[in-house]
C-alpha cells in the first residue's frame, strides 16, 4: 500500500519531474490535517447529518453549531479524501463515506476514527520512545471516559476478522467452553460459538472495559453465548477445562517473556486436546521492501507497547516452548499484515 503525495494531472506531474514539489512540507502538514479533519468531522456528527440528506455548509454549520468558515475547509478536505462530494453548493456522502460513516454504515469505522484522539496523543510520544525505547503503556494511560470509546473502536475492527477466526480455529466436536482472553466486546468468541453450536464463550477482561463491553454484547445480540468475567491476564489464572482459548490482538502489547507466561496460563486453562488461537498483527518481514500500511502499523504498535509486532515464527516458537502441539500460522489475503496461529494443548 502506498500513501503519500501523489501527483494528479499534467501540471502536478510536471512539477514532480521538475523537482519543485516540497514533499517534506506536504508530508508534515497534509496527512495530519486530513486525519484531524476526519476525526473532528466524526466527533462533530458531520457524517450523521449528511446521512440524513445533502446540505450546504451554512445549513450544516447552523444545525451542528459549528463555525461556518472552518467547517467549509474541513468539508473540502474530506471531499479531497473521497468521503463526501459537492454538487452546486450541496454536500453529500460518497459511496466510500456511506460505507464507513453514519448510523446505516455497513462497515462502520466512526468510533475507530473518533478514537484517533487518544491515538494521536500516543503517536505524539514517538520522539520519547525513540530515545528511551520505552513504549506508551496505553492501558495505564487511557483516561476513564476514553475506555468505552476504546471498546467500541475495537468492536468495529473485530467485525472484519471474527468470521476468519471462527472458520480457521479448530474446535473439537462437543466443545462447551471458550475463553476469549482480553476479548473486550466478545464478538470473536461469539462468532466461534455461532459456528459450533453448544459452545459458550467467556470474555476475560479488565474491570475498566467491562461495562461498555457488556453493552456492546447486548447491542450485538450475543449475550446468549457470551458472558464476562473480570480478570487480569497478567496475574490471574484463566480457569480450567476450557476447550478453546482465543488471544486476539493482545500479545503485541507484551514482551516475549510475558507472552510465554500468558501462553503457559492459557495452557493450564485448557483441557487436554483443547485448542488455542492467537490472532494478531504480523511484523513486517525484515527482508521485504518497506511498505506504508504494514510498517506504519508496526511502528504504531511499537509506540503503544513495550514490545513490537511479532512474526508468525515467534508465535509458533513460543507455543512450542510452552508445550503446545502442531502450531501453524494461517493467513488470508483479505486480512493483510495479520495472522492467526493455532495449536493444540497435549
Ligand atoms: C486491542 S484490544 C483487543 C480486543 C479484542 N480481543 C479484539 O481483538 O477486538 C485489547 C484488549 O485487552 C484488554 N486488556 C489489556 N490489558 C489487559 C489485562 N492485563 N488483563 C485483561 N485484559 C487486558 C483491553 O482492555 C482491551 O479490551
Amino acid at each position: 500500500m502506498r500513501y503519500g503525495t501523489i501527483p494528479k494531472g499534467l501540471k502536478e506531474r510536471l512539477a514532480t519531474v521538475l523537482g519543485v514539489v516540497p514533499y517534506p512540507m506536504l508530508d508534515v502538514l497534509v496527512a495530519p490535517l486530513q486525519a484531524r479533519a476526519l476525526i473532528a468531522a466524526e466527533r462533530a456528527a458531520v457524517f450523521r447529518a449528511l446521512e440524513e440528506g445533502e446540505a450546504t455548509t451554512p445549513d450544516l454549520a447552523r444545525r451542528l453549531a459549528l463555525d461556518e468558515s472552518c467547517l467549509d475547509l474541513v468539508l473540502r478536505l474530506l471531499s479531497s479524501m473521497g468521503y463526501i462530494k459537492r454538487r452546486s453548493l450541496l454536500w453529500s456522502m460518497t459511496r466510500l463515506g456511506r460505507r464507513h460513516f453514519g448510523a446505516a454504515a455497513p462497515k462502520p469505522l466512526g468510533d475507530f476514527v473518533a478514537f484517533g484522539v487518544p491515538q494521536w496523543d500516543w503517536i505524539a510520544r514517538l520522539d520519547e520512545v525513540l530515545k528511551t525505547g520505552r513504549g506508551v503503556e496505553i492501558h495505564r494511560s487511557l483516561n476513564g471516559p476514553d475506555w468505552p470509546l476504546y471498546q467500541r473502536a475495537m468492536a468495529e475492527g473485530a467485525r472484519d476478522f471474527a468470521a476468519f477466526v471462527a472458520r480457521e480455529l479448530p474446535v473439537a466436536k462437543g466443545a462447551k467452553l471458550c475463553l476469549d482472553v482480553a476479548g473486550s466486546h466478545g464478538l470473536v468468541g461469539a462468532a466461534l460459538c455461532r459456528a459450533h453450536p453448544g459452545l459458550l464463550s467467556v470474555v476475560l477482561e479488565r474491570g475498566e472495559a467491562l461495562s461498555e463491553a457488556r453493552r456492546l454484547a447486548t447491542e450485538a445480540r450475543i449475550t446468549d453465548v457470551v458472558s464476562f468475567r473480570e480478570c487480569d491476564l497478567l496475574s490471574d489464572e484463566y480457569g480450567e477445562g476450557a476447550d478453546v482459548v482465543i488471544l486476539a490482538n493482545i500479545l503485541h502489547h507484551f514482551d516475549p517473556d510475558t507472552n510465554r507466561r500468558i501462553l503457559a496460563r492459557a495452557k493450564r486453562a485448557l483441557r487436554s486436546g483443547g485448542s488455542i488461537g492467537i490472532f494478531d498483527i504480523e511484523a513486517p518481514n525484515p527482508k521485504a521492501p518497506p511498505e506504508a500500511a504494514g510498517d506504519a502499523a508496526a511502528l504504531f504498535f511499537r509506540i503503544t507497547s513495550n514490545s513490537a509486532c511479532f512474526s508468525g515464527d515467534d508465535y509458533v516458537g513460543w507455543l512450542r516452548h510452552t508445550g503446545f502441539k502442531r502450531p501453524r500460522a494461517v493467513r488470508s489475503v483479505l486480512l493483510p499484515s495479520r495472522l492467526l496461529v493455532v495449536a493444540q494443548a497435549e
